[in-house]
């Protein structure tokens, strides 16, 4: 039976664990067992986890991966993935195999604008507000200066500020809609506390202002946007379509055109798209997770741009073009390589350096050849031999592991099933036939 508690978050992690066990578990001393048993040793470590947020009782493990063989622009990338589906790290180290030996892949950055908004309510006219802001627009700058100096220092700050407005669709709503570059930084922190220094001026400012009729401004909400379609990367691959030979059941033509017309479908057809867009995700969200970047906003930004003509649709493109064979994304990434996790986690910083220390820009295109390769890697299985025996292939671990197979179990089935289809009901009967 369930309570509430109040001052939870002012417990010790022990009594907020004694708390739990006792309030959720028969075996307390079981649900204890596992929760220890993820505590890492390393007590500064763990220490370190408990204090990223609050109320910690444990850490929740994720594997970190890693897929070599990615020729971007010419540099070799291993690139660090943290995800639990079995099938995707080995889908991408296939794609980016194939891709190695077919000058692999092209990324560039296309622009790296992101935006954030102060949301207020006011009752005037607009032509009155509109000369309230151009007045108060130098100030708004001027007011922000000690957030945003050292970022102007190194070449970014706040691009610039509008008013908009958005009184045709809420009575009285307006907004300041600012753009930022903020260079290395993903820019959380920057652009948000920009946009609270400009909602102060803009509302206190006003009193000083005499010719505005209606002094009631109402800031509703100052934040940053996760929508960022001018913060754009385009990846791609290419090349004649007679080298796309690697499959002797299929011609290379009769692939492209199956595999072109997949792309199509998932152009037109949104509840293809949300999967075909899925496994473009599986290898964008592993990278952006290693890195220590927020791959939520990341989810909430892609998915938008890839409904921005009004109806959801594929990340990706296919052409054909004079025998070459073409495909591509380009998405929004507002990504960092400073700031936030990135010098905190360890792993973080781990996957940073194997990725050379990139910069953000790098970065983005790091990210956006990952999604790429895992959506080649998807779309070749799907049109050739059906996805389900690559991926059947990779969960048969997690099978075993479900039965408690030993390790001399694992050599045995894993050689079996290298001739045999896995399927759940195939595997339960393998490992029982060798038990008995
Ligand atoms: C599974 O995680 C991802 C796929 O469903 C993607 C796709 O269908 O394109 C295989």
């Amino acid at each position: 039976m369930s309570k509430s508690i109040s001052g939870f978050s002012k417990l010790s992690k022990s009594k907020k664990i004694d708390w739990i066990v006792s309030t959720y578990f028969s075996n307390r001393k079981e649900a204890k067992t596992v929760l220890k048993q993820y505590w890492n040793t390393n007590e500064k470590l763990q220490q370190l986890h408990d204090e990223f947020i609050e109320n910690t009782i444990t850490n929740f493990y994720l594997p970190l991966g890693v897929a070599p063989n990615f020729l971007i622009n010419k540099h070799l990338f291993t690139i660090p993935m943290a995800i639990e589906e079995s099938s995707v790290v080995a889908a991408a180290s296939k794609a980016a195999k194939f891709w190695l030996d077919r000058g692999g892949f092209k990324a560039e950055v296309i622009s790296t604008k992101k935006i954030g908004q102060v949301h207020f309510m006011y009752s005037g006219g607009f032509d009155t507000l509109k000369a309230y802001f151009n007045h108060i627009k130098p100030q708004l700058f001027v007011n922000a200066k000690p957030i945003t100096k050292n970022m102007e220092n190194r070449g970014g700050g706040i691009l610039d500020i509008e008013l908009i407005d958005k009184n045709h669709d809420i009575p009285n709503y307006y907004q300041l809609h600012a753009t930022f570059e903020t260079l290395d930084a993903m820019g959380a922190n920057f652009i948000n506390s920009c946009l609270e220094s400009f909602a102060n001026t803009f509302k206190t400012e006003v009193e000083n202002y005499d010719d505005l009729e209606n002094t009631n401004i109402d800031i509703v909400m100052s934040i940053l946007s996760n929508y960022v379609p001018e913060c754009l990367v385009r990846a791609e691959v290419s090349c004649k379509v007679e080298d796309l030979n690697e499959d002797a059941n299929i011609s290379p033509q009769d692939f492209v055109n199956k595999f072109i017309q997949a792309v199509r479908i998932a152009e037109v057809e949104p509840y293809r798209a949300v999967t075909h867009n899925k496994g473009v995700m599986n290898g964008i969200d592993a990278v952006v997770l290693a890195t220590g970047n927020d791959f939520r906003a990341v989810e909430a930004g892609v998915h938008a741009f890839a409904s921005r003509n009004g109806s959801y649709s594929s990340l990706t493109h296919a052409s054909v073009e004079d025998g070459i064979f073409k495909f591509w994304i380009e998405i929004p990434l507002a990504l960092g390589t400073v700031g936030g996790l990135t010098g905190l986690h360890p792993l973080v910083k781990l996957s940073l350096e194997m990725l050379n220390k990139p910069s953000a820009k790098e970065l983005m295109m790091i990210v956006a050849v990952a999604g790429l390769a895992q959506n080649f890697a998807a779309l070749r299985s799907l049109t050739t031999t059906g996805i389900q025996q690559g991926h059947m292939k990779m969960h048969l671990m997690n099978i075993l592991n479900q039965y408690h197979a030993s390790d001399n179990e694992k050599i045995v089935l894993i050689e079996h099933f290298k001739t045999n289809v896995v399927t759940h009901n195939a595997v339960v009967e393998a490992i029982e036939n060798l038990r008995r």
